[in-house]
C-alpha cells in the first residue's frame, strides 16, 4: 500500500460508522488545531454494533486503505466496535500508525475509579469482543468490570442529533435536553439500573455515540459516578504519537477539515454532523465505497 505523504502537513484520517466519531474528531481538532483532518462517516452501513466483527474488520480495511491512499500520516478508528473488530489487523496492514479508542477509554477509567468497580456500556459487538474488560484488566487486574450492551443508545443518539437545535454534547446544554424524554429515560433505566446496583463509581461510555447522551446517562447513574469517554484520551494518544515521530503540523498550518459520508444525503450529514462536531461542517462530500 502506498503512502508517500507521511510528513507533518499530511492529514490525520479519522473514521466511524457515522456521526459518533465526530466526538473524537472534535477532541483532536481542539487539541491539535493546526492539523488537517479527513473524516469518513460510513453512514450507509451504520450501525456497526449488531454486525459480525469479521464484516466490520473488512470495513476497517476498506476505509483505512482509502484514507491511506489519500496520504494520511496517522489513522484513528473513532469507533469502539471497529476498534474491537479491526485495530490489530489494521496495525499489521497499514504503513502508518493506527490509534483506536478502546485502550484510551480503558486508561481513563482506570485513572478515575477509586473503588475499582467499573461499568462499561457499548454496542453488542464491542461487549461480546471482551475488548474493554481485557484492556482495563491489562492496566489493573484488580478492577472488577461490569459490562452491558446498550444497543438502543446508538439509535437514540442518532434520533437526538436530528431533533436537536444547536450543538450537542455539552453536558447541560439546551440542545442536549432533547434526550431527556420519558421514553428514552425508560430505556436508559433498563440498561443502567443493574450497573448502578453493582456500585460502580466509573462508567465507560464505550461507544463514540454515547457522549451525546451524557445528560440522560448521568441522570440515571447519579452524580457520584464518573462518566468516561475516550475522546480526550484518544486525542492525547494522537498528539503523543505525532510528536514522537516528528510529524506534528507546523504552527502556521491553518488546519483544514474535510468530511466524507458514504450515505446519499450529504446535506443531512453536514447539518446534523455540525451539531456533534460543534462547528458548521464546511467541506462535506459523498464517498462511494463498493
Ligand atoms: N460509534 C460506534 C462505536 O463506537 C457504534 C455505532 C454503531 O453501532 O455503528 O462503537
Amino acid at each position: 500500500m502506498q503512502n508517500n505523504m507521511s510528513h507533518s502537513a499530511a492529514p490525520i484520517g479519522i473514521f466511524d460508522s457515522g456521526y459518533g466519531g465526530l466526538t473524537v474528531a472534535r477532541a483532536i481538532a481542539e487539541k491539535l488545531p493546526h492539523e488537517n483532518i479527513i473524516y469518513v462517516g460510513d453512514s450507509a452501513r451504520c450501525p456497526y454494533g449488531p454486525r459480525d466483527l469479521r464484516e466490520v474488520d473488512g470495513f476497517v480495511q476498506q476505509i483505512g486503505s482509502w484514507l491511506v491512499d489519500q496520504g494520511v500520516k496517522l489513522l484513528v478508528i473513532a469507533c469502539n466496535t471497529a476498534t474491537a473488530a479491526g485495530l490489530v489487523h489494521a496495525q499489521q496492514t497499514f504503513p502508518v500508525p493506527v490509534v483506536g479508542v478502546v485502550e484510551p477509554g480503558a486508561r481513563g477509567a482506570v485513572r478515575a475509579t477509586l473503588n475499582r468497580r467499573v461499568g462499561v456500556i457499548a454496542t453488542k459487538g464491542t461487549i461480546e469482543s471482551g475488548a474493554y474488560s481485557a484492556a482495563i484488566r491489562n492496566l489493573d487486574a484488580g478492577i472488577t468490570v461490569f459490562s452491558t450492551p446498550a444497543p438502543r443508545f446508538v439509535e437514540i443518539a442518532e434520533l437526538g442529533i436530528r431533533m436537536a437545535d444547536g450543538p450537542l454534547e455539552s453536558f447541560m446544554s439546551e440542545a442536549s435536553k432533547v434526550y431527556i424524554r420519558p421514553e428514552f429515560q425508560k430505556i436508559a433505566i433498563e440498561y443502567l439500573e443493574p450497573l448502578r446496583r453493582c456500585d460502580v463509581d466509573t462508567l465507560v461510555l464505550g461507544c463514540t455515540h454515547y457522549p451525546l447522551l451524557k445528560s440522560l446517562i448521568g441522570g440515571v447513574m447519579g452524580r457520584k459516578v464518573t462518566l468516561i469517554s475516550s475522546a480526550s484520551e484518544t486525542a492525547l494518544d494522537v498528539a503523543e504519537t505525532l510528536a514522537r515521530r516528528g510529524q506534528l503540523a507546523p504552527d502556521d498550518n491553518e488546519g483544514l477539515w474535510r468530511f466524507f459520508t458514504t450515505g446519499d444525503d450529504v446535506e443531512a450529514f453536514q447539518r446534523f454532523g455540525g451539531r456533534v462536531f460543534k462547528t458548521h461542517l464546511e467541506n462535506v462530500s459523498h464517498l462511494d465505497l463498493p
